[in-house]
């Protein structure tokens, strides 16, 4: 220890004893050794843990953070200019606590659960801590419900289930946010209660999809837990932890939340800022060491608990920002790893026009297909297989080479799934208008038409199909099962719509 810093903190706490000689005895208390922009550098605190609450002279709140041997590193929770250096802080032998359930539904929140909205008081009725530790293995059970996206592509192709952890993953601009708004909207008149954190974003940003959620009555069922660019980098961090917390309280209270981390890669730069004013030595493209445990700890607290345990489900949609698509650097590798599969989008494909730019080949999801809906999956079985092999069709039919007939049809309706998964936002589809568009194109009943009709006809064989058969949607929706029956049906409807259709 170099001569300057133990004058530092001899001075220090020779300040405090003057002060506090009479009390020193019985609290664990500690001294503050430096403050700069919200963090704490904190001589003493015996025993504390990370994850701790403390609390400074004049009440302000802190939460240590970083435990080494000569002092503690505390991210000061309230206003911070009234501390000083040679100021006292005690343990409150407590972990931070935010507030959780219904009572967050409809609002905008800070990482704290202090409301950002002004809509008034939050209830500190039911807390959780902000960090809590996973549900261990025997705790939970496999992921075998569906979570709906009402994203065609999703659905069909890389399902996601409840307690699943699917990452969404590319280069900035390209959808990754529709995506995660899209599956929100598509949670309504279910039992899912959504979470959406946004993390590091522009307020501009967060303002919108606040918007969007409201315009399309999304928000009576969600939370929005906003740190964005502008606030603390120590909120930034805390941010997603906080929305586990408050998607924690549905599942272990045997109900169903969806927690969105939009995105991680902010989260990570943010621990990245608070770890260089912590003296944390830099490892891997200048994150600190930890930077794993990081996001592994957040993304384990998602799970679908046991039947013994509730039944309650956490499933967590994490976004990783990518630059130039370069999934391999540090933080992105990272939570590819933790993570049960990833939604890869490529701008490419998204400049294209192919939207959502959802990379087939790439995109996976390792335990989705057992919670996949029914006649989804029967329907769109071999569609990811079909179009990897379009790609590869396509490539060299691009060389004008004559193609065979087998080839030729290949082609031609690999052409007509792509037009056909493609889907604008605010428009999730139910799963018995999934299945209508599924069976039409699986069943080559596109394949006769021009690229350009396949819109329409999707829109037009929606409309059309409540007009001809009253029963078979709402039939389809209570039981996404494909029979032999339900198989019959969809085919007459469709034989008789084509009829009538005018390329
Ligand atoms: N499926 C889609 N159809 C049409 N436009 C879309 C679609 N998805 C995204 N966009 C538009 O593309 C832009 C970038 O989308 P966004 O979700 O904000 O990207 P990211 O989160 O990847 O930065 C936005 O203007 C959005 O409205
Ligand atoms: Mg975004």
């Amino acid at each position: 220890m170099s001569k300057l810093r133990s004058d530092e903190i001899a001075s220090a706490l020779q300040q405090a004893l003057d002060r506090h000689s009479d009390n020193l005895q019985l609290e664990s208390i500690g001294t503050v050794i430096q403050v700069r922009d919200g963090i704490a550098e904190v001589y003493g605190l015996d025993g504390v843990s990370a994850g701790e609450m403390v609390e400074f002279e004049g009440g302000e709140r802190g939460l240590a953070l970083n435990l080494n041997e000569e002092s503690v590193g505390v991210i000061i929770l309230d206003n911070f200019e009234g501390i000083k250096e040679g100021g006292v802080v005690k343990r409150l032998n407590r972990q931070l606590e935010i507030p959780v359930g219904n009572t967050l539904l409809g609002r905008v929140v800070d990482a704290l659960g202090r409301p950002l909205d002004g809509k008034g008081e939050i209830s500190k009725e039911q807390t959780r801590p902000i960090e809590f530790v996973a549900p261990r293995v025997l705790e939970r059970k496999g992921v075998h419900e569906p979570l709906q996206t009402g994203i065609k592509a999703i659905d069909a192709m890389v399902p996601i289930g409840r307690g699943q952890r699917e990452l969404v993953i590319g280069d900035r601009q390209i959808g990754k946010t529709a995506i995660l708004i899209d599956t929100i909207i598509n949670q309504k008149d279910t039992d899912v209660h959504c979470i959406y954190v946004a993390i590091g974003q522009k307020g501009s940003a967060v303002k919108e999809v606040v918007e969007a959620l409201e315009a399309h009555d999304a928000m009576s069922y969600t939370t929005v837990v906003s740190a964005p660019a502008s606030a603390p980098a120590t909120l930034q961090f805390l941010a997603p932890y906080a929305g586990a917390a408050m998607g924690e309280h549905y599942m272990f209270g045997g109900e169903h939340s969806l927690v969105i981390y939009d995105d991680l890669s902010k989260q990570a730069n943010a621990y990245r800022e608070v770890s260089l004013l912590l003296r944390r030595p830099p490892g891997r493209e200048a994150f600190p060491g930890d930077v794993f445990y990081l996001h592994s700890r957040l993304l384990e607290r998602a799970a679908k608990m046991s039947d013994e345990k509730g039944a309650g489900s956490m499933t967590a949609l994490p976004v990783i920002e990518t630059l130039e698509g370069n999934e391999t650097a540090y933080i992105p590798t990272n939570v590819i790893s933790i993570t049960d599969g990833q939604i890869f989008l490529f701008p490419g494909l998204f400049n294209s026009g192919i939207k959502p730019a959802i990379n087939v080949g790439l995109s996976v999801s390792r335990v989705g297909g057992n919670a996949q809906t029914g006649i989804i999956k029967k329907l769109g079985g071999n569609l990811r297989l079909e179009l990897a092999q379009f790609r590869e069709i396509e490539a060299f039919a691009k060389f004008g080479s004559d193609l065979d007939a087998r080839t030729q049809a290949r082609l031609t309706r690999g052409q007509r799934m792509v037009e056909l998964l493609k889907q604008g936002q605010f428009a999730p589809l139910s799963v018995s208008h999934q299945a209508v568009v599924l069976y039409a194109g699986t069943n080559g009943y596109l394949d006769s038409f021009p690229i350009a009709s396949v819109g329409r006809f999707e829109r037009e064989l929606l409309a059309f199909a409540p007009t001809f058969d009253a029963d078979l949607l709402p039939t389809i929706q209570k039981e996404p099962k494909l029979t032999e029956e339900i198989g019959e049906r969809l085919k007459k409807l469709l034989d008789a719509f084509v009829k009538g259709f005018e390329a």
